[in-house]
């Protein structure tokens, strides 16, 4: 997968494609398992997908696929991104999206700590856009993370983005960022992984892994433009697509053997749908979520992957047959208090998204039981205490503020000092649960008012749900600068539900 960033400009679209002899032989055991719910995408509240034919989606079981690699070389990684329109492949013909380099997802950037990575952004597109690079611990001053750039259509800019040699290890994305388009762009298709690798990804446990990515997307399918827009109530409610897809793939199928164990990478990129993943057997083993390893792997049934989120997870195979990985109904709509229910706003529907085929019967090697010893920052205490009001307690546009302000761009909310630790207790007063997202500086989620346990890892993205408060614990350390914070459901931050934070 050492791809030279040079060959980008050739429009690469390599896919790992693994095609192994007895494929026709699954076809039964396929078709059981997805016959569940894997056609279940039509029912979103206030979409206009409920007329679209079940027929628009093709069978499922297709080759597994990743995006393009682009490797950094020497300490650098330079590559250039050009987002436009494109049709993309499409149940044997085409469909509209919005792609980098003609790649949905786009090319994934693999780096290492103390790398720098340079991103040449050209917009093909007929409105502004610009890139941010998700949960990066970077500067967001001048061509770094800054998002108040705005790239024109038929301009051009060059980032830089310089990486500590403390930089974390793990799964971060980039996707465009100008308030207003956001929504829109990353539905269309324009986001990509970027993974950081260190010393923990050479672990013999971890590296023995099969490495994959699944960028976890759920697109408008159709012809033309028509994709990107949305009612009013779509947009309140934030979009969802026809289809969940992984790699742009609908229920692709991964062939594997017995006797190894998968390591996934999953980001989701979806604008607005949130994801509760669990295996048709067996359970997940995390090892990983939005900003780095945990300390140890954390065995769970099921895990909720709101918009923005990442989490790494290790998938041991040892008989036999075929493993759905799904998502279970999440019901984020409008009125719904908290997000267990099944009835009424029944946003975010279950699907089938990944299929694993295991060959043969072998035990796989033990799990990893350590990942990383504890740091200091691991168990830091503030030094101060803010308190942040997501949605307004009225209706109407007033769902969509923080602390009941919309966003304006020359305003700064938040003032925090540079290398204090700052407490938020964050609550939700509106009608739908939100995901709470900060750039550049992650944070650890120390308690929630419903008393679940706090998260393991560190988190650039939380959920905050109906009528609850979540406290995160930040450190603002290594980058001043100024940036913003946001709710992650991509059309609510067009909306206005984001705010300006200036940390020096
Ligand atoms: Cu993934 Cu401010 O965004
Ligand atoms: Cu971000
Ligand atoms: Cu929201």
């Amino acid at each position: 997968m050492d791809l030279h960033a040079a060959d980008l400009g050739t429009h690469v679209s390599r896919r790992t494609v693994l095609r192994l002899a007895g494929l026709g032989a699954l076809t039964a055991g396929v078709a059981a398992c997805s016959n569940g719910n894997g056609h279940d995408h039509g029912m979103g509240m206030g979409s206009s997908d409920t007329t679209r034919p079940s027929t628009d989606l093709p069978g499922a079981g297709s080759d597994f696929a990743q995006p393009a690699e682009l490797v950094s070389k020497d300490g650098r990684l330079e590559v250039t991104l050009e987002a436009a329109p494109y049709m993309v492949p499409w149940n044997g013909g085409t469909r509209y999206a919005l792609a980098y380099n003609g790649m949905v997802p786009g090319p994934t950037l693999r780096a290492r700590p103390g790398d720098t990575i340079v991103i040449t952004l050209r917009n093909g597109l007929d409105q502004p856009t610009n890139l941010h690079t998700h949960g990066l611990h970077v500067s967001p001053e001048g061509t770094s993370d800054n998002i108040f750039h705005m790239i024109d259509p038929g301009a051009s800019l060059t980032y830089e983005y310089v990486l500590s040699k403390d930089h974390v290890s793990g799964t971060f994305w980039y996707h465009p960022h100008h308030h207003g388009f956001v929504a829109a762009q990353v539905s269309g298709g324009l986001a990509g992984a970027i993974v950081i690798e260190d010393e923990l990804d050479d672990l013999p446990t971890i590296s023995a892994t099969t490495e994959r990515l699944l960028v976890l997307s759920d697109p408008r399918l159709g012809a033309d433009a028509s994709v990107l827009s949305v009612s009013t109530s779509e947009q309140q409610n934030g979009r969802e697509g026809d289809a969940a897809l992984v790699n742009g793939v609908y229920q692709p199928m991964i062939m594997a053997e017995a006797g190894t164990v998968e390591r996934w990478r999953i980001v989701n990129a979806s604008a607005s749908r949130y994801y509760r993943l669990r295996l048709s057997s067996g359970s997940l083993t995390q090892i990983a979520s939005d900003h780095g390893r945990f300390t140890e792997p954390v065995s769970v049934d099921t895990l909720l992957l709101t918009p923005g989120q990442r989490a790494e997870v290790l998938v041991p195979l040892a008989e036999e047959g075929v493993i759905t990985l799904s998502t279970e109904a999440v019901a984020r709509g409008m009125g719904m208090a908290g997000m267990g229910g099944m009835g009424g706003g029944d946003l975010s529907p279950a699907a089938d998204l990944l299929l694993v085929h295991v060959m043969g019967t072998k035990a796989p090697p033990p799990l990893p039981t350590a990942l990383r010893a504890a740091g200091p920052l691991d168990t830091i205490e503030p030094d101060s205490e803010r308190r942040v009001s997501f949605g307004a307690m009225g209706m109407g546009n007033g769902e969509f503020v923080i602390d009941g302000k919309a966003f304006a761009g020359d305003r700064v909310d938040i003032s925090a000092d540079l290398d204090t630790v700052e407490d938020w207790v964050i609550t939700n007063n509106s009608m739908m649960p939100h995901p709470f997202h900060l750039h550049v500086w992650p944070f650890r989620v120390i308690d929630r008012s419903d008393g679940s346990t706090p998260d393991p890892g560190w988190r650039d993205t939380v959920n905050i749900p109906t009528g609850q408060s979540v406290r995160i614990r930040i450190p603002f350390r290594d980058y001043g600068g100024t940036t913003v914070y946001h709710c992650h459901i991509l059309d609510h931050e067009d909306l206005g539900m984001m705010g300006v934070i200036d940390v020096r």
